[in-house]
Parts: C-alpha cells; structure tokens; sequence
C-alpha cells in the first residue's frame, strides 16, 4: 500500500495545535506526526504527549566511553610505554582528575551531539519542507498510508492550512544503521592508527621519533646519570681509531702563544720544559719510575705531535687526561708549544 507525507502550514501555533488534535483524533500516530517549527516549541504546546528522545543517553553513553578513554591513557599507558620517573608513583592524582574530567566532558559533549544527529535522523534530510516554515510558519507534517488519506487530508482541510502539500513516500532502505557503523568504525581506525604511530607499532619514517628523538628531558623524568668515566666534553670525537679526529693547527705566532700560556696553566704544575730545572712539588710525588719528564726530555722529543695530543687526551702511565681541560683545538696549541721547545744546551 503507498505511503503519503503531507505537510500543512499553517499561520499560529493555536491553529496548528488544533490540527495536531484532529489528526491524532483521525488515527495517526504520534510517531509519524512531526511539527516543524523556526522556534522551539515543546511538544506539550501543541497538546501531544511528551516524546521521549534519548539524548540523555546518548550524552550518558558518551560520557561513559570519555571516562573508559581517560582511565585507559592515565592509568594504562603508562604500563604499556614505560618512562622513567625517578621513583615517584607512576599514576598521580591531580593530573589524572584533569584529564578524567575533560575526557568525560568531551565525551559528554559528543555523546550528546552525535545522539543529536541520530535523533534527527541524519543523514537523510527527511520528508517535505515549506522554505516559509523558516519565516514562522507552523508545518505539521504526517505519514500516513493510503487507507487513512482521505480522512487526514479532511482533518487538515478542517483547520485551514495556508497551504497542504503531499507527495508519496518511496521506500527507502535505512542506511543510517550502515553510515553510523561506517562512522564508527572509521573514527576507531583513526584512533588505532594514531595510538599504534604514538607507541611505535606503525612505524613512519617521516614522523619524528617521539620522546626518544627529543633532546629536552621532561619534567618527570629521573636525574640523569653522570657521563661516564673518561667522557670527554668536546665538541665532536676527539680520537678516531686512537688518532686525533681533529686536523693539527699550523704553528702559527697565535697559535704558539697560546700554547705557551696553556702549558703554564694546565701543564708546568707537573712538567718543566729542562731536564735541568728542579722537578715541581706535584711531580716529587710521583714515584721515581713514573716521574713526569721534562718536555725538551729525549722521551717527549721523541714524540710525533699525535702523540702527545693523544697523551693529553688520554692521558698515559701515571699522567691524567687532561682533555676536560682542554678543547682539542687548544691541545694541538699545547702540542705546538711542545714542539718548538729545543733542548737547552
Ligand atoms: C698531574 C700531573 C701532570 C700534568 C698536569 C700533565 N702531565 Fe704529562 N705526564 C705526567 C706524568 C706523571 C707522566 C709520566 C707518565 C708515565 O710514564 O707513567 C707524564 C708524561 C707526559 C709525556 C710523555 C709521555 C711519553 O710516554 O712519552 C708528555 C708528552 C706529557 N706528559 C705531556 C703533557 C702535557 C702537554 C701536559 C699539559 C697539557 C701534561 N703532560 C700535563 C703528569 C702530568
């Protein structure tokens, strides 16, 4: 049997709720009845029972999903993807209360506007409009089917409409099950996506390595570990395969000059530059076999430059490394320095 939508406009809400009555009174549904209106008007205004929508249990729904979300990323993540907090408790409170309020609000929110969209029936605009409804017209809409036709439009007639339109309604499938579930699932995938790039499972190349690649530390992460014994604070290798990885500096004016400084400052409290000078205190308690040995020494003279810069990198036997005292570029000064030294006569 063919199904009609009839649409009446009419010009005040007491003429439209009158219509209201008299169609129910014919048999229509309360279902099939929309009003449609440019302001609101609740339904007992026009005399029909209370429809029972179901935002609430939408935004109910919503709030719920948002609070299952907030509890995952506060209290599951950090298990999955463990982070070092220097001994204080993994899940802390005031930020896990932040993050449960605003992802069940969230929820909350989507919650009640999806359920929005669902109740109007979205995605289908749905049945017969008149463009003077948006100017404040009253339009009362019903579905009925072709055994009740004659009395609704009778009943509408009775109430004088500006205006009754009709037409008939082609079966549709309901595709808003499909598009919702499609919606959904879509929106999931998005997220599993996103969580599976930020945990590393789905690994982009040209995404930026998280937490890991990030040269800052954050603010729970634990002391950092002091550098290693021997690390040295240059700028760059200073040994490659145990040769200087750093080019020698000509043996300039400049160069030599601050050589000569540097040895006073970082070298000459163990060394002398003569055999003949007397030893430094420093050097008197070095054992007799290990004693620092002048610089113009037949030992040190013996030397390449890549020697000594290693020594003083390195250091060797009994001597220190000295390369946190000295940039690899001023250690090759020092070098310089050390071989322009001839032996005094
Ligand atoms: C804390 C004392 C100390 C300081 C400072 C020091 N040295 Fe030495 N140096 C030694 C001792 C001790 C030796 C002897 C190592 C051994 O044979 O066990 C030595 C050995 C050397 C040798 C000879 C190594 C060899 O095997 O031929 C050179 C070259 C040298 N030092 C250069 C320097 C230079 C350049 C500086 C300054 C940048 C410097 N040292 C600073 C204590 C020191």
């Amino acid at each position: 049997m063919a199904e009609y939508e009839l649409l009446g406009l009419f010009q005040d809400v007491d003429s439209a709720g009158d219509a209201v009555e008299a169609l129910r009174q014919v048999g229509v549904s309360d279902r099939s009845l929309r009003v449609l209106s440019a302001f609101p008007l609740s339904s007992k205004i026009l005399g029909r029972k209370h429809y029972n929508h179901k935002l609430g249990l939408a935004a109910g729904a919503g709030a719920l999903l948002g609070f299952a979300a907030a509890i995952f990323f506060a209290v599951i993540t950090p298990q999955l993807y463990p982070i070092v907090v220097g001994g204080r408790p993994l899940l802390n409170g005031p930020p896990m209360l932040i993050l449960v309020f605003e992802l069940t609000m969230l929820g909350t929110l989507l919650g009640g506007f999806l359920g929005f969209l669902w109740q109007g029936g979205f995605p289908s605009a749905g049945g017969l409009y008149d463009k003077r409804i948006a100017e404040g017209y009253l339009g009362v809409a019903v579905q009925v089917d072709e055994a009740l036709l004659e009395k609704v439009q009778a009943a509408y007639s009775a109430h004088k409409p500006v205006d009754l339109k009709k037409a008939e309604v082609k079966p549709r499938p309901d595709r808003r099950l499909l598009i919702g579930t499609i919606a959904i699932v879509a929106l999931l995938a998005v997220n599993f996506a996103l969580l599976a790039v930020s945990f590393d499972i789905l690994h982009l190349e040209f995404l930026p390595d998280q937490m890991k690649a990030q040269i800052s530390f954050a603010s729970q992460m634990g002391p950092r570990l002091g550098a290693p014994a021997g690390a040295v604070p240059v700028p760059g290798v200073a040994l490659v395969g145990g040769r200087p990885a750093t080019a020698p500096l000509a043996m300039t004016e400049d160069s030599l000059q601050r050589g000569a400084i540097l040895f006073d400052i970082h070298c000459a409290v163990c060394h002398t530059v003569d055999e003949d000078e007397p030893v430094t205190q420093v050097a008197s308690f070095f054992p007799d076999d290990g004693e620092p040995p002048a610089m113009t020494s037949a030992r040190v003279m013996a030397r390449t430059p890549e020697q000594i810069f290693t020594f003083i990198t390195d250091g060797i036997g009994k001597m220190p490394s000295l390369a946190e005292n000295l940039y690899p570029a001023n250690r090759w000064d020092v070098v310089n320095d050390v071989r322009s030294l001839t032996p005094a006569e």
